[in-house]
């Protein structure tokens, strides 16, 4: 809107100057005030919740900056208004990057970018807390961010940290496949991949991998259902994690690698997959093999559609697959809702059932002789080799792997962890001890 200029007179003029000291000295302390707030402001957007809470803090903080000088500048001539309101656009322009000063590197910018894949399963938000536990006194500097399960939000996810100047990016994909597009927003930008956990597929854009042995928790898993079986025609529910994850095929491959012989010899007999039943001969299934299997006994990673298949296996099966049976559940989130089903199931008379990550209520469980067992994937290891990784390759140097993976376009350079098999005999040792977690976090602990 244009305004009218008169010539003003000289008491109009000094006037004019002292509304001017005014608004200077309201204007400085404003952003003396920001100074102030920067450091608590950063360190909330430090571990960002998504980029949600980014801009709830940057919209807040702008209609704060910008509803003050309103206030301030009511009465004042247009021009002064005009240059003031235009410092202070610019200045919230800058504090999108001011914001992670002193939470930037040399260049300004962010050096890791952290993806996981969702906040809903505590295996995730044990990631999270474990990235910031070893973060806490690190020059480094990482924001983490949540897919809360869609690609979308991932490759989102991606562009922003991709904006804000990160060198390595670590991703867990929520959808293996998808996030190719993803991995190679970032590959397109000079930046490092690193798969975390999960293995980014059919993609070239992935660099480094980061894993715990996959394979080896499922073969735990079969194993632990093999030691305690006892007699032969024992009922067997399979389950699976999510055809869109690697490590579910990895997982159900182990299992059955051991499983099998023990379903040909007559000690297990496969209750709910007509699928498997027809393979129980096939020693080593080939990839289609077991996503046709999968099909018919995914838990999709989600704790109510396990519910939802177990209910409904429970009620096409005969008196035959019930009294003492085996289960295997791919996780802890989907093992404690199938042992919920199972257990309210007047039929079943005792169960033994599997499961991963060594999540607090699966513990809880397992004191409880609710859940026979986890395999615990030390979070704190894979936190530690991912960093290590990263850090590796912001100082210019080549990461140590132990092997590869083949991602389905790619070999891919990995370094893996071991991982432990942990009941009610070995809570107390390898998760109390070992100050994973604390003994006062459950009830029940001997
Ligand atoms: C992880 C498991 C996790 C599952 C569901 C897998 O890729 O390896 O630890 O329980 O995803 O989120």
């Amino acid at each position: 809107m244009q305004k009218r200029r008169d010539q003003p007179s000289a008491a109009k003029k000094i006037d004019r100057i002292k509304k001017f000291q005014t608004i200077l000295i309201i204007y400085y302390s404003m952003r003396l005030q920001r100074v102030s707030l920067e450091g608590k402001l950063t360190l909330e957007i430090k571990f960002e919740r998504g980029n949600k809470m980014l801009e709830v803090v940057k919209r807040s903080r702008l209609l704060m900056m910008t509803g003050l000088l309103s206030v301030v500048l009511a009465g004042c001539n247009g021009d002064t208004e005009a240059n003031v309101v235009e410092d202070a656009e610019e200045d919230n322009t800058e504090e999108v990057e001011e914001d992670s000063d002193t939470n930037e590197d040399s260049d300004g910018g962010l050096d890791v970018g952290i993806i996981l894949p969702t906040r809903d399963e505590p295996r995730w938000v044990q990631d999270e807390q474990r990235f910031m536990d070893a973060l806490a006194d690190s020059d480094y500097t990482t924001e983490i961010l949540f897919s809360q399960g869609s690609s979308a939000n991932e490759l989102q996810n991606v562009e922003t940290l991709v904006s804000k100047g990160i060198d390595v990016l670590i991703m867990s994909p929520h959808d293996g496949d998808a996030a190719g597009a993803a991995a190679q927003a970032a590959a397109d930008e000079g930046i490092t991949v690193i798969s975390y956990d999960r293995l980014i597929t059919s993609t070239e854009a992935v660099d480094y991998y980061v894993t715990f042995d996959s394979v080896a928790v499922g073969e735990a898993q079969g194993q632990y259902l093999i030691d305690n079986a006892e007699g032969s025609d024992i009922p067997l529910y399979l389950y699976a994690g999510a055809s869109s994850d690697n490590n579910a095929f990895l997982f159900f491959e182990g299992a059955w690698s051991v499983l099998q012989p023990k379903i040909a010899d007559g000690t297990f007999v496969i209750a709910n997959s007509s699928e498997a039943d027809a393979l129980s001969d096939t020693a080593e299934l080939t990839r289609d093999q077991m996503g046709s299997i999968m099909g018919q006994i995914t838990t999709n990673w989600d704790p109510n559609e396990a519910i939802n298949r177990a209910q409904t296996h429970l009620t096409a099966a005969g008196d035959d697959f019930k009294g003492d049976v085996a289960i295997l559940a791919p996780n802890d989130g989907t093992a404690r809702s199938i042992a919920d089903t199972f257990s309210a199931d007047s039929d079943i008379t005792s169960y033994t059932i599997t499961g991963q990550d060594a999540e607090m209520a699966s513990i809880q469980y397992i004191i409880d002789g609710k859940q026979s067992m986890t395999v615990f994937k030390d979070v704190r290891r894979l936190v530690e080799d991912a960093m290590g990784m990263a850090i590796t390759i912001l100082d210019g140097d080549t990461p140590e792997t132990t092997g590869s993976y083949n991602n389905g376009a790619k070999d891919v350079e990995a370094m893996q962890s071991e991982v432990i098999v942990v009941d009610e005999g070995n809570v107390q040792s390898e998760l109390i001890d070992s100050g994973y977690y604390e003994a006062s976090e459950f009830t029940g602990l001997d």
